[in-house]
């Protein structure tokens, strides 16, 4: 029923994935990042697409894993972020694999999967340089694998560590991450396990080959966006998601009439401006009051004015006729003009991830296959 939509091409994000997948060694095993709401491509439907071209999926939050096992998901998923003991019953009767990022993390576990009669899954976290979660102390992280032999129902399926600066051009604190990580991999196989190893994001897929090891975790990359912004396209990666609204207002307005709250622009002639059915209620960024662009005629017009909780306007005096119901694009292609999340992020002070996460569930998801 609405008219603002944000169309997903489920085909871009396989195209991505096979794009990437040309970066890392055969056999090296693919965990797709869905976390927040598969980066705001909609969590299920990207799942249920991907899951035979893919070995593993990460979200960050028991619940994410829920919705994907109720919608039938059979693959492996790793919980990425912190996981408190109130959700291990969900974890455990879910088949999830949380990351345990401290030892005193295990026995409760373990109770856990002992009193479902089950076997859990894990990964452990270290941290070698983000100080976010995750073992610091090699010490601590021999502890943790010696009391493993006490607890029969927790499998040590993966561990993994996560990279700060993986897209910069310095690769050296990359590179001082992966030495820290590897003296906790060498603890790991001289007890003789043989877990997944596991680091690069999609910034350490394209830019550092040496830390692929069992298993690579494409985030941003896999929906079409370069891990170093606009400063970088990575030419054969296809944006997926396309957002589009239509006209619902035009109008004349002339020298002197204001437009939006705050009275911030002034007109100095006489323009013909559009109205928009789409505003920061669905998550289109009010910093871009001003600053952003839409297209419309296959032709870029500014925003003026405030952007509004539901509306915003745009001036459309230059860019031909323009009646109400006509398509508008405010991220994506139309005709040869295209907006990219990269071009919206810049202007807004932050980056593509945040962009395209923001298109909140107001915004209905449309999917297809080219
Ligand atoms: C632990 C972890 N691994 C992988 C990723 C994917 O990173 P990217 O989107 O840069 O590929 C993220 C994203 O934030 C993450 O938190």
């Amino acid at each position: 029923m609405r008219p603002t939509i944000a169309e997903i091409n489920l085909d871009n994000i396989l195209h991505n994935i096979s794009v990437l997948k040309k970066h890392i060694p055969d056999g090296t095993k693919f965990l797709a990042v869905i976390k927040a709401n598969a980066y705001g491509h909609g969590l299920v439907d990207t799942a249920l697409y991907l899951e035979d071209h893919v070995d593993y999926f990460g979200v960050a939050i028991t619940e994410e894993g829920i919705r994907l096992r109720e919608a039938g998901i059979r693959k492996p998923i790793l919980i990425l972020g912190a996981t408190l003991p109130d959700e291990f019953p969900s974890v455990v009767s879910y088949d999830l694999h949380p990351a345990i990022a401290a030892k005193e993390s295990l026995a409760a576990l373990n109770r856990e999967a002992a009193k479902q009669g089950r076997i859990c899954g894990f990964h452990f976290k270290i941290d070698t340089g983000m100080n976010r979660i995750g073992f610091i102390d090699l010490t601590d992280f021999r502890e943790a694998l010696e009391l493993l032999a006490g607890y029969p129902c927790l499998k040590f399926a993966g561990m993994f560590t996560h990279f700060a600066v993986s897209e910069t051009p310095d690769p050296s604190f990359t590179e001082q991450q992966a030495s820290r990580f590897e003296l906790f991999i060498r603890e790991a196989h001289e007890r003789g396990f043989d877990p997944i190893i596991h680091a690069a994001n999609s910034g350490a897929i394209f830019y550092h080959p040496s830390v692929h090891y069992d298993m690579v975790r494409g985030g941003i990359s896999i929906y079409g966006y370069s891990p170093r912004g606009s400063a970088d396209v990575v030419g054969e990666l296809s944006p997926a998601l396309t957002w589009k609204t239509h006209v619902s207002f035009v109008k004349e307005i002339h020298p002197g009439d204001t437009v939006s709250y705050g009275r911030r622009y002034t007109a100095e002639s006489t323009r013909r401006i559009a109205t928009l059915p789409v505003g920061y209620g669905d998550g289109y960024k009010r910093c871009l009051s001003g600053k952003g662009v839409v297209l419309i005629n296959g032709k870029r017009a500014p925003l003026i004015g405030t952007i509004c909780m539901d509306q915003m306007m745009c001036d459309i005096t230059d860019i031909g006729e323009v009646s109400v119901g006509d398509e508008v694009v405010l991220l994506g292609r139309q005709g040869a003009e295209y907006i990219s999340a990269d071009e919206m992020a810049d202007l807004a002070g932050t980056i593509s991830y945040e962009i395209l996460l923001s298109i909140n569930s107001r915004v209905p998801r449309v999917f297809s296959v080219s």
